[in-house]
């Protein structure tokens, strides 16, 4: 009989340790380290109940190291041999595909276990939907194949009026309504599918593993279960996680340790724009980004995403003054916030300021009057950040002073056009850090201009990133002569 060992997860990051403490030891969040034993009876007992591909079969209990479950020693010439076969990608066709594989590293890699994480409402099932479809049709070069699409929270009907209403009639698309994972791999097994889609890692568990569906034990087991099954099958297997607010209900932040590919689907409630990241991709470079429109019948990739950060109130008609892009990071995400500012002549000699914090915009604005001679002092000054977001790191100082100037100057700031930089209060542009991780986001989503401190712009140009200009700027001078 194998023995209980108890350990402690950190349900926001995934750490775990053999201890309990007050905060992470890992991401330092407070009150996140949940009580987790290693070792249940189920797989105690799981040897006997293994199905034929193995689902429990060595159950060691969970496997903290996923590797350790998979992994027997191999033959260093099988691994060459393994890896080149590893490469090995099946393309995803059309405009949506092509969007996705890029996300995915260039193609989906055999074998590979791929968390699709998000707020619920999101649109991760329209995307999974659409997914399985093209995965299913193949291409002129590769024929029709089954793909097996598994709901724990919708009924094969509701899948189906949902495929009706997104006009996908492909043949080869299996779905299934069930959250007990045993059958669904059995299902899987006897169907054996390009790719099994499994929505959500929330709804589905496994008979012999203690605590509810949805609960950390089960979640991470699961987990474990659908990595052994993919990589033993070699199908690979999409799971589809809800970021839940912080509750007891296991995150897909806790799953990222033990899955190949960690994508998030983002967007603004308001808004039908959805970005797909890659934050953890075994088989190719983070940062990916693809950008989509939720419509009537699914996501559609858009073809200018640059247009999208600008004011929604007029996309087509003239750019307005006192606008500018800033580049922002959220740990290790980037993003885009655009800057508003207003210059107004004369009466009021007031500033009010939004979403930036008012001591660093009167520090720029001081630094604009002095270092750069603009004759700003008249002026009644606001400054807002879009959609209610808030600007508080200083690499968007370039933007709010190039805000100002464009208000000031009544001069729009071109489509495609973002800034990234400190100011100083000699008006000296200075880099921040992870430019070039701000630079390919801005180049990524189709900006064709980029200002950045000077000090950068040859390495940043080195980068040979592709439809972008980088203009370096020493000073707050030298960004008003580039400019306006
Ligand atoms: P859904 O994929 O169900 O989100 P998730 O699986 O992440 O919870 O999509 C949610 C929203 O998308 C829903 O409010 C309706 C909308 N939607 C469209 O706008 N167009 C469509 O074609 C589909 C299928 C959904
Ligand atoms: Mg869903």
């Amino acid at each position: 009989k194998g023995k209980l060992k108890t350990v402690w997860v950190c349900e926001s990051c995934g750490n775990s340790d053999g201890q309990w403490w007050g905060s992470c030891r890992s991401c330092h969040k407070v009150g996140t380290m949940k009580r987790f034993s290693e070792g249940s009876e189920a797989s105690v007992s799981g040897g006997s109940k293994g199905t034929s591909f193995g689902v429990t079969e060595g159950g060691t209990g969970l496997s903290w190291l996923p590797e350790q479950a998979m992994v027997q020693p191999h033959r260093l010439t099988d691994v060459i041999h393994g890896i080149t076969q590893q490469q090995w990608r099946f393309s995803l066709p059309g405009h949506f595909g092509n969007e996705v594989a890029r996300v995915l590293g260039g193609g989906l890699a055999p074998g590979s276990l791929i968390l699709i994480g998000g707020d619920p409402g999101i649109g991760k099932s329209t995307l999974l939907l659409q997914l399985a479809s093209i995965i299913a049709e193949g291409s002129e070069l590769v024929e029709q194949a089954p793909v097996l699409y598994i709901s724990g929270e919708e009924s094969v009907e509701q899948i189906g009026s949902r495929a009706d209403r997104m006009k996908i009639q492909t043949e080869e698309l299996y779905l299934f309504s069930s959250s007990d994972l045993q059958d669904i791999l059995n299902k899987a097994h006897r169907l054996s599918p390009r790719a099994l889609i499994i929505d959500s890692i929330q709804t589905v568990y496994l008979k012999d593993v203690t605590g509810s569906a949805g609960g950390l034990t089960q979640v991470k087991e699961c987990t474990s279960t659908l990595l052994r099954f993919a990589k033993k099958s070699n199908v690979p297997v999409f799971l589809v996680g809800h970021v839940t607010k912080a509750g007891d209900i296991a995150g897909p932040r806790v799953l990222e340790h033990i899955v190949d590919v960690v994508l998030y689907l983002e967007g603004e409630e308001s808004s039908a724009y959805r970005l797909l990241r890659s934050v953890k991709n075994r088989f190719g470079s983070t940062d990916e980004l693809g950008v989509f429109e939720m419509s009537n019948s699914g996501l559609e990739v858009v073809s200018n995403p640059s247009a999208i950060y600008l004011s929604q109130q007029n996309p087509d008609s003239d750019v307005l003054a006192g606008l500018a892009v800033a580049v922002v990071m959220d740990g290790s995400r980037s993003f885009l916030i655009e800057v508003q500012a207003l210059c107004s002549p004369g009466s009021t000699v007031s500033r009010h300021v939004n979403g930036v914090q008012a001591s660093r915009a009167d520090m720029i604005i001081a630094v604009l009057m002095k270092q750069a001679g603009l004759r700003i002092q008249e002026n009644g000054i606001f400054l807002n950040v879009a959609n209610g977001m808030a600007l508080s790191e200083t690499a968007g100082d370039l933007a709010i002073a190039a805000a100002i100037c464009s208000s000031f100057l009544e001069f729009p700031i071109p489509h495609g056009v973002a800034f990234i930089g400190e100011i100083g209060l000699g008006g000296e542009v200075r880099t921040v850090p992870r430019m070039e991780k701000r630079v390919s986001t801005v180049a990524k989503l189709g900006f064709n201009k980029c200002v950045v401190p000077k000090s950068v712009e040859s390495s940043l140009k080195a980068l040979d990133l592709k439809d972008i200009e980088i203009i370096g700027c020493k000073n707050l001078k030298e960004l008003i002569n580039a400019m306006f």
